[in-house]
C-alpha cells in the first residue's frame, strides 16, 4: 500500500535528517528531491542548458561529486524557479510518492504541489541564523573554506528565491504540522517528526 510522508522546508532546516530518520523509522523508501536539482544545477554549471539537463536526468547523475556545495546549492535554486524544469521532473517524483511500502519526500512543494493527497505533512523549520550556523559547521566539517557571514547571506538569498518564485514557491501547505527545529537538537526532532506522523496515520 502507498503511504506518502512529504517533508518540505527551507535550507538547512534538518528534513534530510529528519527525512532519513523518519524513513527508516517506518521502513519506507527516502527521495531527497533537492539533489534532483541541485544535480541539474551542476550540469548546468558544467556547461549543459538548464532544461536539457533536466530532461536527461539519470540515476549516475545524482551520485555525482559535488552536488552538496555552496555554488551548485545557488545553482539548484536559480533552476528551480524554471516552470520547464520543475515539470521535467514532477512524473519521477509521483512516482516514487506512490510506490508500495511508502515513500519520503522531502524538499520545498512536496505538500503543496508534487503530493498534495500526501497522508502525512510535516513543514521543517528553524531561524535563518540556527540554519546558517549548520550549514556552516557543516562545510568546516567538509573542509569547505568559509565564513558565517557568507554562509547567512546565501542562505538568505536562497530564502528569498525559493519562497518569491511563481512556480511552486516554498510555503507550507495549509495541512502541514509545522515543526521548528531552532531549539531541537537532532534526537528530539526527529521524535517531534515521529510523533506528528503519527498523529496523521
Ligand atoms: O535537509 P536540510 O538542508 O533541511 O537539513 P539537514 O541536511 O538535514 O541538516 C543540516 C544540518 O543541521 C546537519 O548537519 C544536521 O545534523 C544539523 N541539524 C541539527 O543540528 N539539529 C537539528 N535539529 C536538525 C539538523
Ligand atoms: O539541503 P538544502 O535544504 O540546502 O537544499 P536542497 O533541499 O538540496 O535544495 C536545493 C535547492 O533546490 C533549493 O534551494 C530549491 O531551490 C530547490 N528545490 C526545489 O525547488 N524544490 C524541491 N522540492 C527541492 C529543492
Amino acid at each position: 500500500m502507498a503511504f506518502t510522508i512529504a517533508i518540505d522546508g527551507p535550507a538547512a532546516a534538518g528534513k534530510g535528517t529528519i527525512s532519513q530518520a523518519v524513513a527508516a523509522h517506518f521502513d519506507f523508501a527516502h527521495l531527497d528531491t533537492g539533489l534532483l536539482y541541485r544535480a541539474v544545477g551542476k550540469r548546468m554549471l558544467d556547461g549543459m542548458g538548464p532544461l536539457e539537463a533536466a530532461q536527461t536526468l539519470t540515476a549516475s547523475d545524482l551520485e555525482a561529486e559535488g552536488l552538496r556545495t555552496p555554488d551548485v546549492a545557488q545553482a539548484a535554486s536559480y533552476v528551480a524557479a524554471i516552470p520547464e524544469v520543475r515539470a521535467a521532473l514532477v512524473d519521477f517524483q509521483r512516482a516514487f510518492a506512490r510506490r508500495d511500502g511508502g515513500a519520503v519526500l522531502d524538499g520545498r512543494d512536496i505538500g503543496t504541489v508534487i503530493c498534495p493527497e500526501a497522508e502525512a505533512k510535516l513543514f521543517v523549520t528553524a531561524s535563518a541564523e540556527v540554519r546558517a550556523r549548520r550549514r556552516y559547521d557543516e562545510l568546516v566539517k567538509a573542509g569547505v573554506t568559509t565564513d558565517y557571514e557568507t554562509v547567512l547571506n546565501q542562505t538568505h538569498e536562497r530564502d528569498h528565491r525559493d519562497s518569491t518564485r511563481q512556480d511552486a514557491p516554498l510555503r507550507p501547505a495549509d495541512d502541514a504540522v509545522i515543526l521548528d527545529t531552532s531549539k531541537l537538537d537532532i534526537e528530539a526532532a526527529i521524535s517531534a517528526a515521529v510523533a506528528a506522523v503519527n498523529s496523521m496515520r
